[in-house]
């Protein structure tokens, strides 16, 4: 028989919280629901005691998302557990999920407690969290650098007071397969009432293990399988959901396992992840990187071309990933045009597919084949756009080896329009420094990236900004074959954004 391995994603938690991934509430839910196509058991929605803000993001997430289950992170604290109880508890199937770190060394350094203090902690907040929900996860953080026994000891307590779920983390991502696999036996074999619970694990990437050690611990009998999307996580990341399902899926002649994930939805969820944080996926990463099943070598392409199944192990479909993503052209009719969008990850409304259709077609008209960025491109100015505050009118740049960098901006503020000029280390950062000083904006430049569309020197350069302001963030793009514009356009973009969010309802709308 075999056994289903529960598929906890916390993207939206331990993904979120690591730098440059942060999201806004609307993007959050966004995300959710595709996490819920994906059909994960149990999303983990955020740390609600963190803040204000997620908190209220975990609550709409509890009250949206209905067809899986909602965790909420909390110290072993009542005010933690209160806090995430609060925000899920009107979820259709909500967790509360409580940690306290069980190694020496945080013991010692952190937490200043003994090993007596850390057992009674765990079972004190494990039975206040018993008052609201039977469904109960404790962490044992720095599991994996926690003496045997005394992890033992903890899980017996917690399990004992309620806990139903009981997780394992290699926090610092420092356990090897051999030794996790070890582990995770010795854990399961001494935890006396460890039948009563789910045996779960929770690996960082810092060594670049994190699959191979959740593989391993699924071999040697843990049941859940704590992810995320991309593999995006503290440090180098956690475990990557698409590299699991995907290796369970692959190798079932081996690996007796199943999950309920619907892998059409893999591609579609890292993509739209991607999109959301601005920060494109390696291009070798494994499953969904853009190089995960392009074959360049010649011989490679005389094999799969003879067979596939010479050079290719999994079928680009199964993630979601159509092989024909090059097609679409002025023939193209509305259904491939909306399948396309969907795998992108765009679940849009019959009458947003209508607007863009429409757009597309002129585009065709025009050029002879649409490539994914094109349809994004249109996305971007047709279904997120916002009332421009601020609109470029001109820019005018002066840099090189013997100029100080200097950039000329002319912009339209409502019914005004005003020019000025500043300095910066660079063009870009001219251009920019003479923006914020124009619009007096108080935001922060989070992330700033610049790709380009297509290939060559006349390509389209598209930049992708990332602003905070007041615990507001919003994403701004912007393309343009001059990178130096496309980063204008990209921070006004982002600038009118902030403005409609400021002056909105904002976490009703996707930014
Ligand atoms: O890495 C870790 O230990 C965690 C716990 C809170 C589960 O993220
Ligand atoms: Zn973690």
């Amino acid at each position: 028989m075999t056994d289903k391995i529960i598929i906890f994603d916390t993207t939206l938690r331990d993904g979120e919280q690591s730098p440059g991934y942060s999201m806004n509430t609307a993007e959050k839910l966004h995300l959710a629901s595709q996490l819920e196509k994906l059909r994960v058991d149990v999303l983990e929605a955020g740390f609600p005691s963190s803040s204000e803000g997620d908190f209220e993001a975990v609550q709409m997430i509890a009250n949206k998302v209905r067809n899986v289950e909602v965790a909420a992170l909390a110290r072993t604290s009542k005010e933690d557990i209160d806090a995430a109880w609060g925000a899920i508890k009107t979820a259709a199937r909500p967790r509360l999920h409580t940690f306290i770190a069980t190694s020496d060394i945080h013991l010692q350094y952190k937490l200043k407690m003994d090993r007596d203090q850390v057992v009674a902690r765990a079972v004190e907040a494990v039975a206040y969290a018993k008052q609201f929900t039977n469904n109960i996860e404790f962490s044992a953080e720095d599991g994996s650098r926690s003496d045997r026994d005394f992890l033992c000891r903890v899980f017996e307590a917690a399990i004992s007071a309620g806990a139903t779920t009981v997780n394992l983390p290699d926090t610092v991502g420092y356990a090897i397969p051999s030794e996790f696999t070890d582990l995770i036996s010795y854990v399961k074999t001494h935890t006396p009432n460890m039948g009563k619970a789910t045996l779960s694990v929770h690996c960082h990437n810092d060594l670049g293990l994190a699959t191979a050690n959740t593989l391993a611990s699924i071999n040697a009998g843990a049941r859940q399988v704590e992810v995320t999307v991309n593999s995006i996580g503290e440090r180098a990341g956690n475990t990557s959901l698409e590299e699991v399902v995907m290796a369970l899926h692959t190798r079932r002649d081996c690996l007796n396992f199943f999950t309920d994930i619907d892998t059409k939805e893999i591609y579609p969820s890292s993509h739209l992840l991607a999109m959301i944080t601005g920060i494109p996926v390696q291009p070798n990463k494994a499953i969904v990187g853009a190089n995960a099943f392009a074959h360049e070598a010649g011989i490679h392409q005389d094999g799969v071309l003879k067979n596939k199944m010479t050079y290719e192990i999994m079928e680009p479909a199964t993630i979601g990933l159509a092989t024909n993503r090059l097609v679409l052209g002025k023939h193209s009719g509305r259904h491939a045009f909306k399948d396309r969008l969907r795998v992108l990850g765009y679940d849009l409304s019959d009458r947003e597919i209508g607007v863009l259709f429409k757009r597309f077609k002129e585009l065709a008209d025009k050029r002879k084949q649409i490539v994914d960025e094109d349809l994004e491109v249109l996305i971007a100015e047709e279904i997120l756009r916002v009332p421009d505050t601020y609109r470029l009118q001109y820019l005018n740049v002066v840099s090189g080896t013997a100029a100080v960098p200097t950039a000329t901006v002319q912009l339209e503020l409502g019914k005004k329009v005003q020019q000025d000029a500043g300095f910066g280390i660079g063009p870009i950062d001219a251009t920019f420094n003479t923006i914020a000083k124009m619009t007096g904006t108080k935001s922060r430049l989070l992330h700033f990236s610049i790709d380009s569309l297509t290939r060559g020197t006349d390509a389209q350069g598209s930049v992708t900004v990332r602003l905070e302001e007041d615990g507001l963030q919003t994403l701004g793009k912007g393309n343009d074959p001059d990178i130096i514009v496309a980063g204008a356009k990209a921070y006004i973009n982002g600038l009118n954004r902030l403005a409609h969010l400021k002056g909105n309802s904002w976490s009703k709308k996707i930014m």
